[in-house]
């Protein structure tokens, strides 16, 4: 498969969860601002068949570099970005590590692993689990549970902000975005990084959506859409990787929480 066809089809199996995101968008195209997607994310467990590495080969195979490695060791998650050369969105892989949660977490993701076929990233997806499975899964990792209903598919994408050319930065987005009625992730303030770092990130709360688990309908936090702002690195050219501790609060965008 080649690059654009790929981020077609990841953005049709995230969009039809994540309304908000195809909302936005039609928002930003009545201004006259076309997005540019600055990278997407993909979520995994880290077992054979599935992880990381098996994420990630597509992605090499189409030209892209690893530029990065990630460590969240509260989270108990690994991650690694990916750039291509060529200018395409990059690509943010991240994996639970599975042995660091009980035997119901490894068992889950084994079982998982053993549904898909050997293209994980745009085969089968594997069937949700029953509703107590999630809430379980749930009590020890919020990543864990959204992945088991969710499967392998973009977490999020991301408006490059620095693309846009009515917005003075992410700060007078968010402002924008507020207005519009959007929910913005405020864990550790709106806006995770900044200039300092050469990356400024922020995003949607996950739509809830009506979710088919194996024995019954329940209302569950989907996908995200993130809003990026690169700045120059040393080297004068745009920053091309991640930043952990932004990343750590942006994962929590899909955690279940009380209604504001
Ligand atoms: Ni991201």
């Amino acid at each position: 498969m080649h690059i654009e066809p790929l981020f077609e089809q990841l953005w049709r199996d995230y969009a039809a969860v994540t309304p908000s995101a195809a909302r936005i968008q039609a928002l930003l195209a009545a201004r006259g601002e076309p997005v540019t997607n600055d990278h997407i994310a993909l979520r995994t467990f880290d077992v054979a068949g599935i992880d990381l590495d098996t994420l990630a080969r597509p992605f090499l195979d189409l030209g892209y570099v690893a530029t990065g490695e990630y460590a969240f060791p509260v989270k108990r998650l690994q991650a690694r970005s990916y750039s291509h050369p060529a200018g395409h969105p990059r690509v943010f892989i991240s994996q639970l590590v599975t042995a660091e949660f009980s035997d119901r977490v490894q068992r889950a993701a084994r079982g998982f692993a053993a549904q898909v076929g050997p293209n994980p990233l745009t085969g089968q997806r594997w069937d949700p689990p029953a509703h107590a499975v999630y809430e379980a899964l749930r009590q020890e990792s919020e990543y864990a549970a959204w992945l088991a209903a969710f499967g392998i598919r973009a977490n999020h994408f991301t408006v490059a902000v620095h693309a846009l050319k009515t917005f003075d930065g992410l700060e007078a987005l968010n402002d924008w975005l507020l207005h519009e009625g959007f929910g913005l992730n405020d864990r550790g303030g709106l806006i995770k990084g900044g200039p300092g770092v050469c990356l400024a990130q922020s995003s949607t709360w996950a739509d809830r959506v009506q979710w088919a688990f194996a024995d019954k309908i329940a209302e569950v936090p989907s996908c995200y859409y993130e809003f990026a702002q690169r700045f120059p690195g040393p080297d004068g050219a745009l920053y091309d990787g991640f930043v952990t501790d932004s990343a750590d609060r942006i994962f929590e965008s899909t955690d279940h929480r009380a209604p504001s």
